[in-house]
């Protein structure tokens, strides 16, 4: 649908039929949050919410509802809806589905290290499923912000760094939610989000200002919106911060002259929650009122309220010209039009009965698994510890507080989970060594802590903290002992999972708490010592990576977290994931990406902190598994071909071990000279493989022109350069394997 053209004849009857109030409302989302009567500590905001939402339902003056994840009270809301509807318009229905709804998936950034858009349309596709099965008819998803300060909380919820696999793992996100197209059965309306920019808050702090060159909003933050929306998203929401001195939410430039006319987005654009209002709080709207006409009037369609929405002021906008006629057509019809879409118009409600079968499906949580095992990072594996000999153990130590906790095994922005069915790591591997080994867990030091609670906690979800009488003193003795008793030691250190995420953005990246102690300690008792990191973003591991022999990053892997990493460890799988982002050594080297140029004293390069090498701890790309591969012979075929010409380039892969694997094969390109200096390296192209033990296969590339245009701030345009170029391929960004070819100007 072109903007401002009819939609079917039922919206253009709504639009003929409804009052302006009734259209504001449509245009109204509200929180609705189901507080158990007589809860204590609740804000008092918060306790009158359900009654001011059930009083606007009773006008027919709300569009949307977000929180609200049980059937009946979806069932009960969505009748209330239309009942108070002269016209009986539905609800439309809005989550936050991140990482899937009942069945935990691993946590986003964990789905992109598969670098497998199958698992992660997969892992999405379930996540819809459950979620439309209770009557949730739009995710808040995927998170397709880029990020390159790991200081950033939300780095956990989107794909990393880079611009490329971050397009394909948002593409991948968007055909899971929302199938084959909008409407589809058992599928969600998908909302990309938060357009954009969001990523490069100043400092990794979250909701901060972001002041982004244009090369880097056109070449590196916006491709990912752009795949999202060419994959058909139906929704896009508006971000929080300044983006340029220009609040996004109110920013008509972005809102309608990137996203509409450059992007060619169709659907309806959400604001963040508050974020209308809160452009009061960006010292831009002169007041709420002010606030509401100006989101509406920059291109937002509907506003995200939590209480008190800006937008219930519209109405005045509207009689007064403030709002035109038709501004306020458009955005309702892009709301309507999307109901209709999900044939909510026909069937409203949902089968309770059958949303409690879908819930229950086992074959969910496999889903899960599988993601889980394709998400780990082997990071480093010195004198091949991994996989270990189920068969030779006969005592297993597992140590760390996050070993043992069901609730940061499934990681952060979840509601919806049953613990009871959630497979920590000790769990995992007393069920793999059942009647082989004996396996001891000693958590060893106390849940680490953050210095002021998480914002999850007012709805009573935080991390486990150690009981009050938890004698430190004794619990590290007794796991240092364990650990110098066992064949192997596991240990599992990381982050709990309300310490990464939303607004929690964090100036440091060591191991909190007591971990490193205990970590040290463990390694000098001599026994064989395998690192499992549960993280969400790089952390400085740069003692363990001179110590420790075995580090796999698991990530926050899901409900059945334990059963994936058990099979890592012994071999019935094998890590294959690979670094979404580039991993420093030390804060002090952040902001730090694989895609920098090169630029004055390029030998001292590497030497760019007297105090630090300049080089990462591990690049971006990489990820080791039990096997090794070589890369030799990179061939190009059209040498000198024109610069709008496909150039494919091949290479063989071989597996030089005795194990079949899989890799992920990653193709880096440099452009020698041209209008920009462009990226030393930048992905370009990658592909999963399967090789099997001894055997060489190629690997066929294409380097298409639209891959090697680029936005450059010379001409202030995109350009195509006639050049010659550098490509490598191989495992990481430090791949090593050759070649270059020419581009000559189109004849
Ligand atoms: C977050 C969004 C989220 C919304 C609704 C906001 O605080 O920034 O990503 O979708 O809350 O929960």
């Amino acid at each position: 649908m072109t903007e401002n053209a009819a939609a079917g004849p039922r919206i253009e009857q709504l639009l003929a039929d409804l009052t302006t109030k009734e259209k504001v409302g449509q245009l109204i989302q509200y929180f609705y949050f189901s507080i158990p009567a007589g809860a204590e500590g609740v804000d008092p905001f918060m306790a009158r919410q359900p009654q001011a939402v059930e009083a606007a339902l009773a006008e027919g003056s709300v569009g949307s509802l977000l929180f609200v994840t049980d059937p009946e009270q979806t069932n009960r809301l969505q009748k209330q809806a239309i009942e108070g509807s002269v016209h009986g318009i539905p609800l439309l229905f809005g989550f936050d589905v991140i990482h899937g709804l009942r069945t935990i998936f691993p946590v986003p950034i964990a789905l992109a290290a598969s670098w497998d858009a199958d698992t992660i349309e997969r892992a999405q596709a379930v996540a819809a499923k459950e979620a439309r099965a209770v009557g949730i008819h739009w995710a808040f998803a995927p998170m397709v912000d880029i990020a390159r300060d790991p200081r950033w909380g939300r780095i956990i919820e989107g794909a990393g760094e880079d611009p490329l696999l971050a397009s394909v793992v948002a593409a991948a996100q968007v055909r899971g939610f929302q199938g084959s197209e909008l409407g589809a059965p058992d599928h969600i309306v998908a909302g990309p989000k938060h357009f954009a920019g969001y990523g490069a808050a100043l400092g990794g702090r979250d909701y901060d200002e972001v002041d982004l060159s244009d090369q880097e909003f056109w070449n590196t933050y916006l491709p990912p919106f752009k795949a999202a929306i060419d994959a058909g998203a139906g929704n896009i929401m508006s971000a929080y911060m300044d983006l340029n001195g220009v609040p996004a939410s109110g920013n008509h430039w972005l809102l309608t002259e990137v996203l509409r006319d450059e992007l060619g987005f169709e659907g309806f654009v959400v604001t963040d929650a508050n974020a209308a209002k809160d452009l009061q709080t960006h010292h831009f709207a002169a007041d709420a009122a002010d606030a509401a006409v100006r989101a509406l009037n920059a291109g937002v369609d509907m506003e995200m309220g939590v209480f008190q929405p800006a937008f219930e002021t519209l109405v005045a906008a509207v009689d007064d010209g403030r709002v035109s006629a038709a501004r306020l057509d458009e955005a309702v019809r892009r709301v309507l039009v999307v109901k209709e879409k999900l044939g909510l118009f026909e069937q409203p409600y949902v089968d309770v009965q059958e949303s409690v079968r879908v819930l229950a499906d086992t074959g969910h949580r496999d889903e899960s698994q599988r993601a889980a095992e394709r998400s780990a990072v082997l990071l480093r594996n010195e004198g091949v510890l991994l996989p270990l000999s189920a068969e030779s153990l006969t005592k297993v130590a597992v140590l760390g507080p996050l070993a043992g906790s069901k609730r940061d095994t499934i990681g952060p922005w979840v509601f919806d989970f049953d613990l009871d069915e959630t497979v920590t790591v000790v769990d995992g591997i007393r069920e793999r060594l059942a009647g082989t080994a004996s396996v001891t867990y000693e958590q060893g030091v106390a849940e680490p802590k953050r210095t002021f609670p998480s914002m999850f906690e007012a709805f009573g979800d935080s991390s486990p903290s150690a009981p009050a009488d938890f004698d430190a003193d004794a619990a590290f003795t007794r796991a240092v002992e364990a650990a110098a008793d066992a064949d192997v030691a596991v240990i599992v250190l990381g982050e709990q999972q309300d310490m990464i995420g939303e607004n929690a953005s964090r100036s440091d990246l060591s191991l909190p708490g007591d971990q490193q102690k205990l970590l040290e300690a463990a390694v000098a008792t001599g026994t064989p010592i395998v690192l499992l990191l549960m993280n969400g973003r790089p952390l400085d591991v740069r003692w363990a990576a001179q110590n420790v022999p075995a580090i796999l990053d698991i990530w926050y892997p899901g409900t059945r977290g334990g059963s994936a990493v058990a099979a890592l460890l012994f071999g019935d799988a094998a890590p294959a994931g690979k670094l979404p982002f580039t991993w420093p050594r030390s804060v002090g080297q952040v902001p730090i990406h694989h895609a920098a140029t090169r630029s004055h004293a390029p030998d001292a390069q590497g030497k760019r902190y007297w105090d630090e090498e300049s080089t990462p701890l591990f690049p971006f790309g990489h990820g080791l598994t039990y096997t090794s591969f070589e890369y030799s012979e990179v061939r190009v075929d059209r040498d000198g071909s024109g610069v709008n010409d496909t150039v494919t380039v091949s290479v063989n892969v071989t597996n030089a071990g005795d194990r079949d694997g899989v890799e992920v094969a990653q193709l880096y390109l440099h452009q020698r000279f041209g209008t920009s200096s462009r990226p030393l390296r930048q992905l370009k192209a990658f592909r999963r493989v399967e090789v099997a033990a001894g055997a060489t296969q190629t690997v066929t590339f294409e380097v298409t022109p639209e891959e090697r245009r680029y936005w450059s701030a010379a001409p202030h345009d995109w350009v195509l350069d006639a050049t010659v170029f550098d490509v490598w391929v191989g495992g990481s960004a430090d791949a090593d394997a050759h070649a270059e070819f020419t581009v000559a100007v189109d004849a």
